[in-house]
Order: C-alpha cells, then structure tokens, then sequence
C-alpha cells in the first residue's frame, strides 16, 4: 500500500426504499496499487457496495468517500467528476456489439471529453492512446473488427481498455469473469493484477469462485447478509477461513437460518 485510501467507506447502511437494510455497517478501504476481491454468496450485497461507489446506491447511515469526494454530500457536477474517475468492468462486458473494437475502446474517453464534436470524430491523440491500450491487453490486431466478433474473453479485455481509455483513479469490476471459461478468468484476472500494481490503481473485483479470489487477489473483503465477516491479506486466508460466508446456504425451505455468523467470529487483523 502506497500512498492514502482513494476510497474510504465506513459504518456504511443502505436500504432500497422501505427494505431492510442489505448493506448493515460496511467498512472498506481501497489503496493505490492493490487488488481487492469482494466475496459473498448472491445476495449479500457486493453489487451494492460497489454502486455506492459511484453514487447509484441510497446511504442511509455512514460515509463513503471516493477520491477526495463525500458522496453523501455531492454536487450534482461532482458526481460526474467521480464517475469519470471509476472506471468499471461488467459481467457482460457491455460493448457495442456492431462498433468496431476500436471505436468502444474510444468511447470510454467520453467521460473525460466534455462535449465532443461528433462530426470530427474522436482526435488522433485519442486515437493513438486507443490502439495503446488494445495493443497492452493483447487486442490490436482485433482494433477494426465488429466487437461482437470476439471470443467472450477477448471482449472482455476490450471492456478493460475501455475503462483505462477514461484514466480512472480506481476500477470497479463486478464479476467480470462470470461468463468467461477457466482460462480465459485467470487470464482477465492476471491483467486486472497487472493494472493494479503497474498503475497503482486500486482494482476492486467481485468474484464467486474461491479459488480465482484466492489466486489473483492482495485483499479479500467478504460480505455476508450485508455485513463485512473477512477482511485480511489474501495471504493469511485459505478456502476453510472462507467457509463463514457461505456457511448454511443451503437451507430447507421454510427453515430459518439464525445461525450465521455474527459480528464477533470476523476474520478480521485490521486491528
Ligand atoms: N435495485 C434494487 N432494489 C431493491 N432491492 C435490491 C436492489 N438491488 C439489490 N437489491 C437487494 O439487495 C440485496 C443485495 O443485492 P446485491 O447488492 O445485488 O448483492 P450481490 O451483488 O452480492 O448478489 C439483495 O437482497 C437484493 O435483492
Ligand atoms: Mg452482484
């Protein structure tokens, strides 16, 4: 960990509407340069969590500060500058599927642009950067193909050029390897690594399979009924430490599962 926290959450509450509160007193730091897996079953929140970084979630209680910015208090204007600033990975990568590779690469630097002369097009310095980008996730050769043409895990790295086309301070990723086969997870997940430690951005990943989090991970914070169970270097964690936050999924209909872990049996050395 080099330098502050670019994002900093604490005793974070959220509801949607009249609901019960599906994230209950969330802390969570990201720091230049490292990568954070976010584990949980479905349900418990990550989706969610990661919204709140980019102002998509009500917060009820607590605060979440995303470079520099408190999000329970922002200008309109603001919320812009922090969106431009959180480049984001999808599970369904989320191109123009009849755009050329090239062309989605280019609109992640809409963000940035202000209005754009669509008439003229994207710059050529824009341009220049674009087929950096492709050619450093191994996707030049691609640039003028239909997106939609390309393996699930070739989109992907496009998604991934698209989001650094932005120059974000941080990259959210919300299960970006669900639709990907083994090999080409750990390969999105290794250059997801790369851009953390090379760029000193702060990637933080959800995932559900255990051992990719174990694998391709600095930090895993796990999430579990909107509560945070697992907070440690991914170093210290073995797939038994996990087992609290996946621990009596499987109930029969009708019973109710009390028995989850309560705040006390945490996984948890920030201390
Ligand atoms: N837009 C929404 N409106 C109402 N409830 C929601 C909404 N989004 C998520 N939830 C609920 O919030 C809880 C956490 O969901 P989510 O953050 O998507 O978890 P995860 O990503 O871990 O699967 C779930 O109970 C889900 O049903
Ligand atoms: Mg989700």
């Amino acid at each position: 960990m080099t330098g502050p926290a670019l994002v900093s959450v604490r005793d974070l509450r959220v509801a949607y509407g009249d609901g019960p509160l599906v994230l209950d007193g969330v802390d969570l730091d990201l720091f230049p340069g490292e990568m954070v897996a976010l584990l949980g079953s479905s349900g418990s929140g990550k989706s969610t969590l990661m919204r709140s970084l980019t102002g998509f979630a009500p917060i009820n209680g607590g605060s979440v500060h995303v470079v520099g910015h408190d999000m329970t208090n922002l200008p309109r204007r603001r919320l812009r500058d922090v969106r431009a600033s959180v480049g984001q990975v999808f599970q369904q990568f989320n191109l123009v599927g009849r755009l050329s590779v090239l062309t989605n690469v280019l609109t992640g630097s809409l963000h940035d642009a202000g209005p754009i002369n669509l008439a003229g097009g994207f710059s050529s310095a824009h341009r220049r950067r674009a087929m950096e980008l492709l050619d450093r996730v191994g996707i030049a050769h691609k640039a003028t193909d239909q997106a939609r043409s390309l393996s699930g895990g070739q989109q992907q790295r496009v998604a991934i050029a698209r989001a650094l086309m932005q120059n974000p301070r941080i990259v959210l990723a919300d299960e970006p390897v669900a639709s990907l086969d083994p090999r080409m997870s750990h390969a999105v997940l290794e250059l997801l690594h790369d851009i953390a430690r090379q760029d000193g951005i702060p990637v933080l990943v959800s995932l559900h399979v255990l051992p990719l989090a174990l694998e391709h991970s600095d930090r895993i914070v796990g999430l579990r009924h909107g509560e945070v169970l697992v907070s440690a270097p991914t170093d210290r964690l073995d797939a038994a430490a996990l087992d609290v936050l996946y621990a009596h999924d499987e109930t029969p209909d009708g019973a109710h599962d009390d028995t989850h872990p309560r705040k006390a049996d945490r996984v948890d050395d920030h201390a």
